[in-house]
């Protein structure tokens, strides 16, 4: 009997141990593989298909998993996008060099067309794609020629630079940046059901179809984020319209998650009063997986999200006119009518002073339809996130 005890209690120290382990592990690097010094790729390129050059794109995933673009080679742009958490990384802000944290939360990637950031501050892929790179807390490496030399002197870069921009192509930050950015237009998620649905190849069940309802009809979600069925155009369009069963993103919103602001978001960027509180609006792609949530990782789930629409809505002066108290039951006609009405010097915005009667909205939703409009979010999962193999780290050897 004695020795039963003691085993089972031994038993317990090491499950209790390799649990303590393993947490440390996932909060502070992408996965517990082992990893090389060299990438290694198939033969062939993948193929990616918002690239014509899939070598660039390929060169592009090499550089984002490689720890070589931080100043100490601790971090990579995958320590905080890590592809078994949806290419965020879980935690409310993020780990930079030194442990120190980052002011914002990590959002997942996708490829979104217009202003990046939840400030907006950078105008495309293209020109976000270095700035983490030079970024204090992130990655530091703020002498982009050095950082350039320093790649060039590794046994893979030449080859690959060769590959993606023809022989005589010199490794520069310039290269750097726009195999980067080719990379990042790639990330493109949503086989989900949703989309299946709208395809008529799957039926939603009824709490997801009457969240659906919701969300583009009295809940209003639609209204900021462009969640599309419609998936003709492929890869977004000149007027700025994505593909991948998503619509418009180059567009920021108050959403009333304070009456004052710490960060004042999009408003510290243009610094303009009205934008104040405003942030860019995220991709729901994928939600389901990258809590916690906002700019700020405020809220743990789901759920408190969709509280917070509910009954949380706070009163600030730039609050969007659709989280305030209008008719929910009016037509889209009705409510552009309504809209003109309120622009009283028909400028084609709506200032705060225009706006000040009206209430923050209160939706009053039923248990239920909270639950719908979750279960109706969590339709917008695509699990082929954590497997698609010309996203994954090139440098884990298995
Ligand atoms: C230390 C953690 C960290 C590292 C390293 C990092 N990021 Fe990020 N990333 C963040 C955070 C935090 C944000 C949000 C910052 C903000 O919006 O102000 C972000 C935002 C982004 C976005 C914007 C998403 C959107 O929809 O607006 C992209 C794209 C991105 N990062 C790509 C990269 C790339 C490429 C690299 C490597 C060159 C990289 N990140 C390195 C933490 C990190
Ligand atoms: C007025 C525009 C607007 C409306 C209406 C709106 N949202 Fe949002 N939503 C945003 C913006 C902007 C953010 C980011 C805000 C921030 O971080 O400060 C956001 C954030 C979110 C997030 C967090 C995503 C993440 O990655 O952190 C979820 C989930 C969400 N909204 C769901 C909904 C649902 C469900 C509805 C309808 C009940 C809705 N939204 C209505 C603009 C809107």
């Amino acid at each position: 009997m004695k020795t039963k005890v003691t085993f089972s209690l031994a038993f317990l120290i090491v499950i209790a141990v390799v649990i303590i382990s393993c947490k440390k592990d996932n909060n502070t690097s992408d996965d517990s593989t082992n990893y090389s010094d060299t990438p290694v790729l198939p033969a062939n390129p993948e193929n990616y298909r918002a690239s014509s050059n899939d070598n660039l794109a390929t060169l592009g995933r090499v550089l984002f998993y490689d720890k070589n673009l931080s100043l100490n080679n601790s971090v990579s742009c995958a320590s905080c996008h890590q592809q078994s958490k949806a290419f965020c990384d879980n935690l409310q802000f993020s780990v930079g060099l030194e442990n120190v944290k980052t002011p914002r939360n990590s959002p997942s990637i996708f490829g979104k067309q217009g202003r990046v950031f939840w400030d907006g501050r950078a105008n495309s892929m293209l020109d976000l794609s270095l700035r983490p790179v030079k970024n204090h807390v992130e990655m530091r490496f703020e002498n982009l020629d050095a950082l350039a030399q320093k790649i060039s002197k590794t046994s893979y870069y030449p080859e690959l630079f060769k590959k993606a921009f023809g022989v005589n192509a010199e490794i520069d930050s310039i290269r750097i940046q726009m195999a980067l950015s080719e990379f990042l237009k790639n990330f493109d998620f949503s086989n989900n059901k949703f989309a299946r649905s709208e395809k008529g190849e799957e039926s939603l069940n009824a709490s997801e179809q009457l969240g659906k309802n919701l969300f583009f009809g009295k809940a209003r979600c639609s209204n900021c984020h462009h969640v599309e069925s419609n998936r003709n155009v492929p890869f977004g369009d000149s007027l700025g319209f994505g593909g991948g069963g998503y619509g418009f993103t180059d567009e920021s919103h108050n959403i009333g998650l304070d009456e004052v602001y710490t960060d004042n978001g999009v408003g510290a960027v243009s610094n303009r009063l009205e934008d104040n509180g405003a942030f860019m609006v995220p991709a729901l792609l994928n939600v389901e997986y990258t809590a916690p949530y906002m700019h700020d990782g405020r809220f743990k789930t789901l759920e408190e999200v969709v509280e917070h629409y509910n009954s949380g809505v706070k009163n600030h002066p730039n609050l969007d006119v659709f989280l305030r108290n209008i008719d929910l039951n009016m037509s889209d006609v009705e409510l552009s009518i309504f809209i003109t009405k309120l622009d009283v010097n028909q400028n084609g915005m709506l200032e705060s002073s225009e706006l000040a009667g009206l209430e923050p909205v209160r939706l009053g939703l039923t248990a239920a339809e909270k639950r719908g409009l979750v279960d109706f979010l969590k339709t917008l999962s695509d699990p082929g996130i954590f497997r698609e193999r010309k996203f994954s780290n090139p440098f884990a050897v298995k």
